[in-house]
């Protein structure tokens, strides 16, 4: 009984979401300021796909240009090399051409969860990136990194803290990826009524042709498909929705 319910509400809701898919997308690709240099920043080769493919996909399905930057090549097991490859292969799987990905592999910056970033290295590395590609939207993780990975709420506190100092550029603005409690996280669609209700300022529901086409991507990272990952793909909402709020000027909402 139980079983057929959920069954039935599955059913619907993916019906609800794929009616609607084109309204939502519509509304996020409006929401993201028009004609821009987009920049999805990461911390590892396969956060693209883990984390970030609705994003990716309905900013390309806006015909907007979009560029990676990945801070470190996930060498925690060694495997930087391959993993460096695996993302270029992800990438392309997502619409990215390889130019569009730059990844930086610092010795201090290793992929690490128990090494915590320099912040000030990190932030002139991605400002430095920023400037020369002349990025005026960065896409990155929010305080909670998703997974709670150290690596990925580094990459928030440079960017917050490029944001706050004023040393990015004037226009350029932030979106953060919501990280949602470990019970939403692995509800896959059925989180589609509380991401809507606890709407942010931007949100992105993969069709399912776009859910293959992050499958596939990560069926690129052959290095990191262990038992544990293929569950992931079946029942991470991060395979379908991605909710974003903008981060906003602090002194300014001091003021107000
Ligand atoms: C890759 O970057 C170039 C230069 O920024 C841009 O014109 C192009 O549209 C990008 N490609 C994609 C698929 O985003
Ligand atoms: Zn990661």
């Amino acid at each position: 009984m139980l079983v057929v319910a959920l069954v039935v509400v599955v059913a619907v809701l993916w019906w609800v979401c794929s009616s609607w898919r084109d309204v939502v997308s519509g509304r996020a690709a409006g929401v993201l300021p028009a004609s821009r240099a987009p920049l999805l920043l990461i911390a590892h080769p396969d956060d693209e796909c883990m984390f970030f493919a609705p994003t990716i996909l309905g900013v390309l399905q806006g015909q907007r240009p979009l560029s990676v930057l990945c801070c470190s090549a996930g060498n925690y097991y060694n495997q930087g090399e391959t993993r460096k490859k695996e993302l270029i292969k992800s990438c392309a799987a997502l619409g990215i051409p390889p130019d569009n990905v730059t990844l930086i592999d610092h010795s201090d910056l290793p992929d690490s969860p128990t090494v915590m970033w320099d912040e000030r290295l990190l932030s002139s590395l991605i400002l430095n990136h920023i400037q020369e590609k002349n990025i005026d939207l960065v896409i990155t993780f929010d305080e909670g990194g998703v997974s709670g990975h150290s690596n990925h709420i580094a990459l928030y506190h440079a960017v917050r803290s490029l944001h706050s100092s004023g040393e990015l550029r004037e226009g350029c603005s932030v979106l953060l990826l919501e990280s949602v409690s470990v019970f939403r996280k692995y509800i896959s669609l059925l989180d589609l009524p509380l991401s809507w209700l606890c709407s942010r300022d931007v949100v992105f529901i993969s069709s399912g042709r776009q859910y293959k086409q992050a499958k596939e991507a990560m069926l690129h990272h052959q290095s990191q498909l262990l038992w544990f990952r293929h569950l992931y793909l079946l029942f991470s909402r991060y395979m379908m929705i991605n909710s974003l709020t903008f981060l906003h000027d602090e002194k300014a909402e001091k003021k107000s």
